[in-house]
């Protein structure tokens, strides 16, 4: 099928930055990006591209080019749905927080709700594509729901995962290391690679089944998950050793065999993928009855949770085993640089632990607004709304931030904390001037020159 309109349900982090690029890259597609949610799609199309609900390195320059060109932004869903060949569902898929597989399963429900949107106002034949990360099988529910509502219309599913890591999406949706996708129907298949193929190479472009491109998604960030808890388990060990995990990571990272990426020890890894992906493909093993497959990966969460509850403890007992009423400030509330995004942040955890012994937290972000913090942490339902507002603060300057402060945690690794004037920082806290460096930025030795009492993760 040639495609000429393509629809997206779901204007986020994947669906937006994906149909900038699928737009800039061909111009004779018409692009539209639909969402129940008005105010984002407000935001989308707001005049000043500095105001795009989500923040993506270059994201704003392709939107500004494209943007009521070829790409649009909109809430009339079922129009965008009727006119187009091709629509991608790329709706949340949380972790499920009721009900059978609470806390492991994904939540289907908006996908659920998107297949039979689409089954409802589809008059002619559509290829859907599953984007979101999904469960294994997912494709079997979509496509049943399409094909059971009686009209004659023909819908081929096709799976097209998204390994794109937010902070830098537009540069891995421009040079992917391969597009996957999966489907039963060639012609759909061959529909979706040309799409890529205006500027992927077709030797980039796999092509597989439906349940082999599913497993395939969580089965890479399973592999990327496990290789941050690995070094976070070996970071505990050279704390009590006198070994260096930046040297470990480094002397194992040159072997070809293991590569240097994703050994950065850290307070662990957060983000929409990794713990919800991981969870799932647990729960799928467990439904299968396979104890020692789910035993096994559900590991690497276990070991993440430890992380982050190994720094807020290390925190609390080097402040003298008390943080109440003291300020503690947080640098950082993303769960990695370059992004506005702090779902799963490991920030909301650790701050929440110090919360229970009574801390105030200050946090600066420089893409994370008060509201956001405070919203994650209600979310958790530790405290109450309002105990939490009288608790946290969060400013638009770091220095105000650290100003009387007992600690500084570095949770995100924005590059601009590395410049900050730390001699500044130290005059203004409270002595002893506590660091503690959950990402291993800064320089030990220059820390404690200015008299900051420094510590990272696994030195
Ligand atoms: C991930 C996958 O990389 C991507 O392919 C998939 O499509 C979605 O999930 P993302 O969650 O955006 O992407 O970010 P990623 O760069 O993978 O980082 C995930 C978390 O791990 C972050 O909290 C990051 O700070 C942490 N991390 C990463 C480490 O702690 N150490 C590392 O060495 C690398
Ligand atoms: P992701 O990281 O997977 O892109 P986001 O939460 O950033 O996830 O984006 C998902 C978007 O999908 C949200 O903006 C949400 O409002 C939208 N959405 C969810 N369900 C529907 C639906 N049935 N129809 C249209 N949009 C939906």
């Amino acid at each position: 099928m040639k495609i000429t309109k393509i629809c997206c349900i779901g204007a986020g982090y994947v669906g937006g930055p994906t149909m900038a690029v699928i737009a800039k890259k061909n111009p004779n597609i018409k692009v539209t990006i639909v969402d129940i949610n008005e105010a984002r799609i407000a935001a989308w199309n707001d005049e000043d591209v500095s105001n795009l609900p989500i923040y993506e390195p270059g994201l704003a320059e392709i939107v500004k080019e494209t943007r009521g060109k070829n790409l649009f932004f909109t809430t009339a869903i079922d129009e965008a749905i009727k006119e187009s060949e091709m629509i991608f569902i790329s709706v949340n898929t949380p972790t499920k927080t009721y009900g059978k597989g609470k806390g492991m399963a994904a939540d289907l429900k908006y996908v659920e709700l998107c297949a039979r949107n689409i089954a409802e106002v589809a008059t002619t034949d559509k290829i859907v594509v599953e984007k979101s990360t999904l469960p294994v099988r997912t494709a079997q529910a979509i496509k049943s729901i399409l094909h059971n509502t009686g009209s004659d219309v023909n819908f081929s599913i096709l799976s097209n995962p998204e390994f794109l890591a937010e902070g830098t999406a537009i540069e891995d949706l421009l040079n992917p290391d391969r597009v996957l996708i999966g489907g039963e129907s060639e012609d759909a298949i061959e529909s979706l690679a040309n799409v890529y193929g205006s500027w992927v190479p077709q030797e980039r472009i796999l092509r597989t089944n439906v349940w082999s491109s599913e497993l395939s998604k969580l089965t890479a960030n399973a592999f990327l998950a496990q290789r941050i808890s690995s070094i976070n388990a070996i970071s505990e060990l050279c704390e009590h050793t006198e070994a260096n995990v930046n040297e470990v990571a480094k002397a194992i990272g040159m072997d070809s065999r293991i590569g240097s990426k994703f050994l950065n020890a850290s307070i662990g890894f957060g983000g929409s993928c990794f713990q919800k992906d991981i969870l799932n493909l647990v729960y799928i093993a467990r439904s299968y009855g396979l104890t020692e497959v789910a035993d096994y990966w559900e590991q690497v969460i276990i070991l993440n949770d430890h992380q982050k509850r190994r720094f807020s403890d290390n925190l609390i007992s080097t402040l003298y085993n008390t943080v109440s009423g003291k300020k503690i400030a947080m640098l950082g509330w993303a769960f990695k640089k370059d992004t506005n995004d702090t779902r799963e942040s490991a920030a909301i955890y650790v701050a929440d632990h110090l919360l229970n012994e009574q801390a105030n937290i200050a946090v600066y972000d420089p893409k994370v607004n008060e509201q956001k913090v405070l919203n994650d942490l209600n979310y958790l339902n530790t405290r109450s709304e309002d105990e939490n507002k009288d608790l946290v603060t969060s400013f638009n300057d770091p220095y105000e931030t650290t100003k009387d402060a007992h600690a500084v945690a570095i949770m995100t690794e924005w590059d601009e904390f590395k410049t900050y004037d730390w001699q500044k920082v130290y005059d203004q806290m409270k002595k002893p001037a506590f660091i503690f460096d959950g990402r291993n930025i800064l320089d030990k030795s220059e820390m404690e020159a200015i008299g900051f009492e420094y510590s990272s993760i696994g030195k």
